[in-house]
């Protein structure tokens, strides 16, 4: 049995890999050592028979060096630290990493199997050894219109995202509750007063989130009743990082020859795990909607296409529904005014599974 180090496995994207892999009897197939950066020495999960039963240290170079295969939820800050000291002491084992930091070298993959399982295929074979999760919002783009990039159908897309507190951290999703509690506190007794107008109630609202008053720390902004178009560093050409990601990602994902333009705003709201995403697209060709509809469904059996009506987008398109779940719902299908080539599409994924968790565990079966 492969020993398997786990690093990050009780943060917000860790506990989700946790659920998964227990959900599919993962753990039946390895040894587990679980690490630690500060609670070393401490008990640790107690899941499988097969476990070393103590907390070990993640920052032990030789304990490492030991692993045929370490997964890591810690963030970018540990990968930088500790990947490059392992790999120049000669390890040649797998590293999976969540962290977007390893994600654009050349000798790492960025896994998806239901889109690139023949190029992560063909890079163990051979003989690469460090795979990481793509950023969320262009793994659940890329699982949504997975039908129509294997096709090579897309001139390109342009995505506006609707991007869910959890993307920012446990601490940004508690920032979020934390602010819908104060807001409505601070309205309780008007809101049971029938004869209160609604616009009064609003100013109070609004002149008390233009205050300090609100808990900002993690968006600097209020998030709640709000929507903020910015999310990561500044890229020096108008994008964003997190735009940025959009077609470097998917065009390293597809391994494609000549680059698919990809491009996006994206921007935070206030929901809770999900990432949702309004698409316009130019196709190469002019095709039917039908043969649209069926060639996205068909891709994937984890996505489904939502009839473009009102239940079905109500009932099925949206983040409240998906939250939990593998499903990705693609609805809101329309060929646009732009010409038969152009169509709209909305869809929606679980931020912390396919946009984070759920690649890493199925590279990680792939690789025991
Ligand atoms: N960067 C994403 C976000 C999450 O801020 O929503 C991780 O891919």
């Amino acid at each position: 049995m492969k020993n398997i180090g786990f690093v990050g496995w009780r943060g917000m994207v860790g506990s989700v890999l946790m659920n998964r892999m227990k959900e599919e009897n993962d753990f039946n197939y390895f040894h587990s050592i679980f690490l630690s950066t500060s609670q070393i020495g401490e008990h640790a999960p107690n899941i499988q028979a097969s476990q070393e039963l103590l907390l070990q240290d993640a920052c032990n170079i030789d304990l490492l060096n030991s692993l045929d295969i370490i997964i890591t939820c810690q963030g970018s800050a540990y990968s930088k630290i500790i990947y490059p000291k392992l790999r120049k002491i000669g390890w040649t084992g797998y590293w999976i990493d969540s962290a977007s930091f390893l994600r654009m070298n050349d000798d790492a993959i960025i896994v998806l199997d239901p889109v690139n399982q023949v190029l992560i295929k063909q890079s163990i074979n051979n003989g690469i050894k460090t795979f990481v999760g793509g950023n969320c919002t262009v793994s659940l783009m890329l699982m949504s219109l997975g039908g129509l990039f294997a096709h090579n159908l897309i001139e390109w897309v342009f995505a506006s995202t609707y991007q869910a507190a959890s993307g920012c951290g446990a601490r940004a999703m508690r920032e979020l509750l934390i602010q819908m509690g104060q807001v409505y506190n601070t309205v309780t007794d008007l809101l049971t007063s029938p004869s209160m107008a609604i616009l009064d109630i609003e100013h109070i609202i609004t002149k008390f989130s233009k205050t300090d008053s609100l808990l900002v720390d993690c968006f600097k902004v209020p998030l709640i009743g709000n929507v903020i178009p910015w999310i990561g560093d500044y890229m020096y050409n108008g994008q964003t990082q997190e735009e940025w990601k959009g077609q470097a990602e998917t065009n390293k994902i597809l391994n494609t020859s000549k680059i698919i333009t990809v491009d996006s705003l994206c921007v935070r709201v206030g929901s809770l795990r999900c990432h949702s995403q309004a698409f316009v697209l130019k196709l190469k060709k002019d095709i039917c909607l039908k043969e649209i509809e069926e060639l996205l469904q068909s891709h994937n059996k984890w996505v489904e296409v939502i009839s473009n009506d009102v239940t079905q987008s109500l009932n099925k398109l949206t983040p409240v529904m998906v939250s939990g779940t593998l499903n990705i719902p693609i609805g809101r299908l329309r060929k646009l005014h732009a010409g038969n080539k152009y169509i709209s599409a909305f869809s929606v994924g679980d931020q912390l599974l396919w946009g984070a968790a759920e690649p890493l565990r199925r590279i990680l079966r792939q690789l025991l």
